[in-house]
């Protein structure tokens, strides 16, 4: 069947009491679809709860999106005013995010799938003139959401610490994101030690991206600041007993920051913003970095390497700095830091940690574009645990509890003092399954949340 219409339970009243019943009744899940008098209908059964969220919306639209594209069905419509009004949300922002949960939701990642075309429904609103705008962004938030799952999903021998940095310039050719890529020469020359100590194993050579978009400048300076391990092995520390493939999505911090920057200049947003990306293959070899090693950073640190599988913090303190030699006003990194915040968090939210306030600002943006989080604390007690004998303070944390607070202790401690700085550690949102808007592989966390904050602190 090529074209299907959407309707709402409520609104189907026309095809009389006992089909819609009949239909609904058989309709396993939210909804059902049919053949009615040969057009191919779509009933949503009826949403009881008074306050839906537009995050429902999104889960909606993606779920009816996989579901009507699987069947390769060509084209879908759906009336703007009855979503709204069965969401009871504004009509503009259900229409946006709507969109956005559509090409969200038939995402699917087939680069090395040879069976298989990308086959995405096409969606009309019933009034397209008075759509368009809100259609336009939530399509513009589904690309770049994509872009980061793209990054993420992507195999480890094609993106690599050499591919990484091209595939940004690439990227961003031609749109208002300035791109500059230092090089492990220049590396050296910008005292990024922690950077070089750890891509010190690999056959690629480390870099540093810096992506620049002044959509206006009287704004207060955001550093975003990715950490983009290409592979973690745990380099000669090195991780074993399991299946070690979901470690290719270890550049999630720097692919959700550069999928942020997508967002914000494709919306051409009134912000000031820089994202700063270091990348590194973490990998075992005769070059590598060696536990028991000291690290002097540029602001004068020295860092003992107890284990080099904590390499994330090593490279991101580099990135820290960086953003302080800035005079950035905010601070917000992003990494899939720890194990230890998927024991305490599960798979459904991301820890933050820093100031107060702020996390709380960045909850609510979260809670509303789904990219949910959720504040932990920085207990000072815990900062003794990164003593080292030799050195300012190790990698690693000599207890074996709050791993996820420790590595938030060891960031703070490369924090520019004025700045406002937030860590958020997504490494329990770096993977997942079919579900309303997310599609198998990486759910694309964090390239919302990081434009609609940078959007939010820029108000
Ligand atoms: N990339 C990992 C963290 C991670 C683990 C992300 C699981 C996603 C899923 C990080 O580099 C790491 O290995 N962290 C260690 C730190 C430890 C050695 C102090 C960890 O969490 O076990
Ligand atoms: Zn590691
Ligand atoms: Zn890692």
């Amino acid at each position: 069947m090529s074209q299907a219409t959407i309707i709402f339970e409520k609104d189907a009243v026309v095809l009389g009491n006992e089909l819609l019943k009949s239909l609904v009744e058989n309709s396993k899940g939210p909804f059902g679809v049919h053949v009615v008098d040969g057009e191919l209908l779509v009933i949503v059964k009826e949403i009881k709860e008074k306050k839906q969220t537009l995050d429902e919306v999104r889960m909606l639209a993606g779920n009816l999106a996989r579901e009507l594209s699987n069947r390769k069905v060509e084209g879908a419509k759906v009336n703007e005013a009855d979503v709204s009004e069965a969401f009871n949300q504004d009509q503009a922002e259900t229409v946006t995010a709507f969109v956005e949960g559509w090409h969200l939701g038939a995402y699917k990642f087939l680069t090395y799938k040879t069976k298989e075309e990308e086959f995405v429904t096409s969606l009309n609103f019933e009034n397209e003139e008075a759509t368009k705008e809100a259609a336009k962004i939530g399509k513009l938030r589904a690309e770049a959401t994509a872009f980061t799952r793209d990054l993420m999903n992507e195999i480890p021998n094609v993106l690599n610490p050499e591919s990484f940095p091209k595939v940004l310039q690439e990227e961003f050719e031609g749109t208002d994101v300035d791109v500059k890529v230092f090089d492990k020469a220049k590396l050296e020359e910008m005292e990024m030690n922690g950077i070089l100590a750890v891509g010190r194993g690999s056959k690629h050579d480390p870099a540093f991206v810096e992506l620049t978009y002044k959509g206006d400048d009287s704004k207060p300076l955001v550093a975003l600041v990715g950490k983009g391990v290409t592979f973690d092995t745990g380099g000669i520390s090195l991780k074993s007993g399991r299946d070690l493939s979901d470690m290719r999505m270890d550049m999630g911090g720097a692919a959700a920051v550069a999928g942020a920057m997508k967002l914000l200049a494709s919306t051409k947003a009134k912000v000031n913003v820089v994202a700063l990306i270091q990348i590194v293959e973490n990998m075992p070899d005769s070059n590598s970095l060696l536990p028991g090693e000291v690290i002097t950073y540029k602001n004068g640190h020295t860092v003992q390497v107890g284990n080099t599988d904590a390499e994330g913090r090593l490279i991101l303190a580099d990135g820290l700095i960086r953003a302080g030699e800035l005079e950035a006003d905010y601070v917000i990194n992003i990494a899939t830091l720890t194990g230890a915040v998927v024991m305490a968090l599960g798979s459904s939210v991301a820890g933050i940690f820093g100031d107060e306030d702020l996390m709380f600002e960045m909850k609510k943006v979260g809670d509303a574009n789904g990219d949910r989080v959720w504040p932990l604390p920085l207990i000072e007690d815990y900062d003794s645990s990164l003593n080292s004998d030799y050195a300012d303070f190790s990698n690693i944390s000599n207890r074996p509890y709050a791993g996820s607070i420790t590595a938030g202790l060891f960031l703070r401690k490369f924090v520019h003092d004025p700045s406002k700085w937030i860590h958020v550690d997504k490494a329990g949102r770096m993977d997942g399954k079919d579900n309303g808007y997310y599609s198998k592989g990486a759910p694309g966390f964090g390239a919302r949340l990081l434009a609609d904050f940078t959007e939010h602190l820029s108000k």
